[in-house]
């Protein structure tokens, strides 16, 4: 039994085809042309709509285990597939820490049920709290798809450059969420008009490109791989621009709220608009769009991070974080789609992920798994936090009219949404 999508605009990382597309035992086996249907098979009329490969969203917080009041494995993955997202790596800043061989396989376990593909990322050091480094052979072992600290940076350089050789060794991306803590701890907004008119601490430009900077220049030092995360600054992407050209081993993700939105946001002092890094300044956001626009930076994510209504309440003592993961495709063919081609689109949301993960997906072609999803290019609607799938409702989007949406999500060729 295989399902048929007939009349799709396939958009793959190089072109983009009229035809259909056929998945069977979790692969595609047909990508184009005219499919004819078995009376068993389920066909899917799709004349009108584009067939995106599943995103990969590499940056996401699934809050499970301890705060699921917040999120869980579930109610995540539920927001991913309805935003087109079939393969997710999850941050370990849960409670506990994804530190020990048995929280990873809780998580690969409880992902079980939910269709998409849960990727944990395991911590770099005990508890994220730089207090020594973690076993990366049993984590990798119990299913750890990549090593983070994210929400903190790895202070230490010898712990760093150990997660680095031990990444590299295991064949573990190592995920570094960059930031001098001497200068931004305890910042709200980003430093400069923003922090000075609400008289708030800031975080500068300088504590985010002076942390990729040490960053990349530990990871050279022994010749391994690193992935920034979440790059908001103009300093950080000619940081990584300048490195890549040198060539260094470094690839880093944005995401669309550090291209669409500026600091302005903040000054209305609502916390659905505060997250860590923080949103810029103009010249930060058009540095972000000529980044993704030259290759500097490879994918774009979503730093999906679920905050509840009452920890959001107070603008100065809320958490740092956004949701993302039901609005990010919608946000950036919104936005970027003048700019970007379709497939440049799925290369920096799924196949460029995919690659630097190391995980199969990423493209639709013959013998790839089969996830993909199916989005009216055309359709308007409006961001409404209620009716978003995930349990928190900090949609860093709302009231935002967005073209194009989400009809469908198929996850090994299982319809997930
Ligand atoms: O805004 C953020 N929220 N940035 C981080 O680095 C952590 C994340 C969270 O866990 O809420
Ligand atoms: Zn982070």
């Amino acid at each position: 039994m295989a399902v048929v999508i007939k009349n799709a605009t396939i958009v793959n990382i190089d072109e983009e085809i009229h035809g259909d597309i056929v998945m069977r035992d979790g692969v595609f086996v047909r990508v184009g042309g005219n499919a004819v249907a078995e009376p068993e098979d389920t066909v899917v009329e799709a004349e009108g709509l584009c067939a995106f490969p599943g995103l990969v969203d590499m940056h996401v917080h699934l809050r499970d285990p301890g705060q699921t009041h917040k999120e869980d494995i579930l109610s995540g993955c539920a927001a991913a597939a309805a935003g087109g997202v079939t393969s997710l790596v999850c941050m370990p800043n849960t409670s506990p820490a994804v530190d020990s061989a048995e929280t990873v396989a809780y998580i690969v376990n409880k992902a079980k049920a939910t269709g998409i593909h849960v990727y944990p990322a395991a911590a770099i050091t005990f508890g994220l709290s730089g207090s020594g480094c973690c076993d990366y052979e049993a984590l990798k072992k119990a299913g750890a798809a990549a090593l983070s600290d994210d929400g903190r940076p790895v202070e230490d350089d010898g712990m760093l450059l150990n997660a680095l050789r031990e990444g590299e060794r295991l064949g573990l991306p190592v995920l570094c969420h960059c930031e001098d803590l001497t200068q931004a701890a305890g910042g709200k907004v980003h430093e400069g008009r923003a922090s000075r008119l609400l008289g708030v601490k800031g975080m500068s430009s300088a504590s985010e490109y002076a942390d990729i900077e040490r960053t990349i220049s530990l990871a050279e030092s022994v010749g391994a791989r690193v992935h920034i995360c979440h790059v908001s600054t103009k300093e950080s992407i000619d940081v990584i621009r300048r490195a890549k050209a040198r060539g260094v081993k470094v690839t880093c993700e944005t995401a669309p709220h550090y291209f669409i939105y500026t600091c302005e946001k903040v000054l209305g002092r609502d916390a659905d608009y505060r997250m860590n890094p923080p949103l810029r300044e103009e010249a930060d956001r058009l540095a972000v769009i000529d980044g993704l626009l030259d290759g500097t930076i490879d994918a774009i994510a979503t730093d999906h991070a679920p905050h509840s209504p009452e920890e959001k309440a107070d603008f100065v003592k809320a958490p740092n974080g956004v949701i993302g993961m039901e609005t990010s495709l919608a946000a950036t063919l919104t936005f970027l789609r003048d700019q970007l081609s379709l497939p440049e689109i799925a290369r920096l949301m799924s196949f460029h992920p995919a690659r630097i993960l190391g995980i199969p997906g990423g493209e639709i072609k013959i013998g790839a798994p089969a996830d993909l999803t199916l989005v009216n290019l055309s359709e308007k609607w409006i961001v409404d936090p209620t009716r978003l799938h995930g349990r928190s409702r900090n949609a860093v989007f709302k009231g935002e009219e967005l073209t194009g949406r989400v009809k469908a999500t198929y996850c090994g060729g299982k319809r997930v949404f």
